[in-house]
């Protein structure tokens, strides 16, 4: 595979991410306790920001994250590939009173100018893609479009759940197509951005492979 991308080509979502009306309510009625434990890590993971800081969730999925940031006072966008995504994050944030901007859109082609926000948080994205390019691509227009935080999830390659997938696909068993990603790969591109990282949070570490990192920018 190519280590670089053809910026040309049309980028769509990579076929395990679905963006169907029946995979966003799914992904809306996900398992109480699962939705609240990635909402604890978001939340630890989150920078305190001033009222009307400008945030964007990228992609919003079913806009759980979307409703989460609005009920911090924020001026919140979110952007999403799929209609029916766009479409329930809109009425979930409207029944909510909560308003915000959803829009459809590419995460590999963020239509904001350059340092638009104050803050970008990309959740349970990144392990979909294979190819390290492309997820060195997706941080960098993430990268693009903040002025201060990005937040992207990542799922390790070192925990218990990560190793029981690996070893049940090694024995012929069901093969999770996630990809894990060492944080040294993320700590170099986003450092060729110009970020540092300022946070590392976990679910449980060592337990869970998801993690939420929190780059902040170094250069003006
Ligand atoms: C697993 S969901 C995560 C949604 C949300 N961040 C959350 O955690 O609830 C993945 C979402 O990514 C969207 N998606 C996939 N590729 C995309 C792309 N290139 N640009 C924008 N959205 C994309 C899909 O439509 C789907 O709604």
């Amino acid at each position: 595979m190519p280590d670089t991308l053809n910026l040309n080509a049309p980028l769509t979502a990579p076929s395990r991410v679905k963006a169907d009306t029946a995979t966003i309510q799914d992904y809306a009625r996900r398992k109480p306790e699962k939705h609240r434990a990635e909402m604890k890590l978001v939340s630890r993971a989150f920078p305190s920001l001033p009222p009307n800081a400008r945030v964007l969730d990228a992609p919003c999925g079913a806009g759980r994250l979307t409703l989460w940031a609005a009920r911090q006072g924020w001026e919140v966008s979110g952007l999403d590939l799929g209609k029916a995504a766009v479409d329930h994050t809109r009425a979930v944030l409207d029944e909510a009173g909560k308003p915000a901007r959803v829009r459809e859109g590419d995460v590999f082609n963020l239509p904001w100018e350059s340092r638009h926000f104050d803050a970008v948080i990309c959740f349970r994205l990144l392990h979909h893609f294979a190819e390290r390019a492309e997820r060195r691509e997706l941080v960098r227009e993430m990268a693009r479009v903040s002025r201060g935080y990005v937040l992207v999830s990542y799922l390790a390659p070192w925990s218990y759940t990560g190793l029981k997938r690996r070893l049940r696909a090694a024995v012929g068993g069901h093969r999770h197509r996630q990809n894990h990603t060492p944080l040294s790969e993320l700590v170099a591109d986003m450092e060729a951005e110009g970020f540092r990282l300022d946070r590392d949070v976990a679910q449980r570490r060592f337990l869970h492979s998801l993690h939420l990192a929190r780059f902040v920018r170094q250069r003006s």
